[in-house]
């Protein structure tokens, strides 16, 4: 892992805990390929991982261009960021769709119209049907705020709170047909505070996942630069 990564990761750590056991797997050698991959992201929400995979591509962290962002909400904050960044992105709103399927493929068709290569579920608050998945089977990814297979599904991190688990985080998975349920690609650990609301515990798996999302995109797109070629 180049030194300003590690460096990158260990300052988002707080009490000095040891990287290794909070992120797993944490490979010694970055995820280094060529050329670089072209993102679609999909968001509803706020759009900070969305900010977080721009910033390692920007500092050369990851090899990659984000080709579109998709949002499915006309209102979300993911938009800003788009604009801040200079972000190409598209509102694709599910409420023009009459169905799930039409959304589904509006959807698909614009990830395939811009050549996207991999599919990053930022904070999509949809769930993708079967055509997107097959479409983009081992290249359709999800972070999800939780220790998964524990908290699927919706707000993961109030199931956390009311199972009062002391240790949650976050997982990134390729997406298949059950929801939170893909091989996971990637997790990190985070304790929870006794005197934790669940706004601070957000924050902190949030900051964990700025971290493993583009660590997981690395890993993805060097997958898909060798042992998939073949199936693209
Ligand atoms: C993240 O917490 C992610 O785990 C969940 O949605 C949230 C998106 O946050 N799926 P943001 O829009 O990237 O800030």
């Amino acid at each position: 892992m180049k030194q300003d990564n590690r460096q990158n990761i260990e300052n988002n750590l707080s009490h000095g805990l040891n990287v290794q056991s909070l992120i797993s797997p944490l490979d010694s050698e970055p995820p280094l390929f060529a050329p670089k991959i072209r993102l679609g992201i999909l968001a509803s929400g706020n759009g900070s991982n969305l900010e977080y995979i721009f910033k390692s591509i920007q500092n050369k962290q990851l090899n990659a261009e984000i080709a579109i962002l998709i949002v499915n909400n006309p209102n979300c904050l993911a938009i800003k960021k788009a604009l801040k960044y200079k972000i190409p992105y598209v509102i694709i709103n599910h409420r023009d769709c009459n169905s799930r399927l039409e959304h589904d493929i509006l959807v698909m068709e614009k990830l395939e119209e811009l050549s996207v290569e991999l599919v990053v579920m930022a904070g999509w608050m949809r769930i993708v049907g079967e055509e997107i998945i097959n479409r983009f089977k081992n290249r359709l990814i999800n972070i999800h705020p939780s220790l998964l297979p524990s908290f699927k599904g919706i707000d993961a991190i109030q199931q956390a709170i009311d199972k009062r688990v002391t240790i949650t985080g976050c997982t990134v998975h390729y997406v298949q047909k059950e929801v939170d349920s893909g091989s996971i690609i990637i997790q990190a650990a985070v304790p929870i505070k006794e005197q934790d609301s669940k706004e601070t515990l957000k924050n902190r798996i949030q900051n964990m996942e700025h971290i493993i999302l583009p660590l997981a995109i690395a890993k993805v797109a060097k997958c898909i630069r060798t042992s998939f070629k073949d199936n693209m």
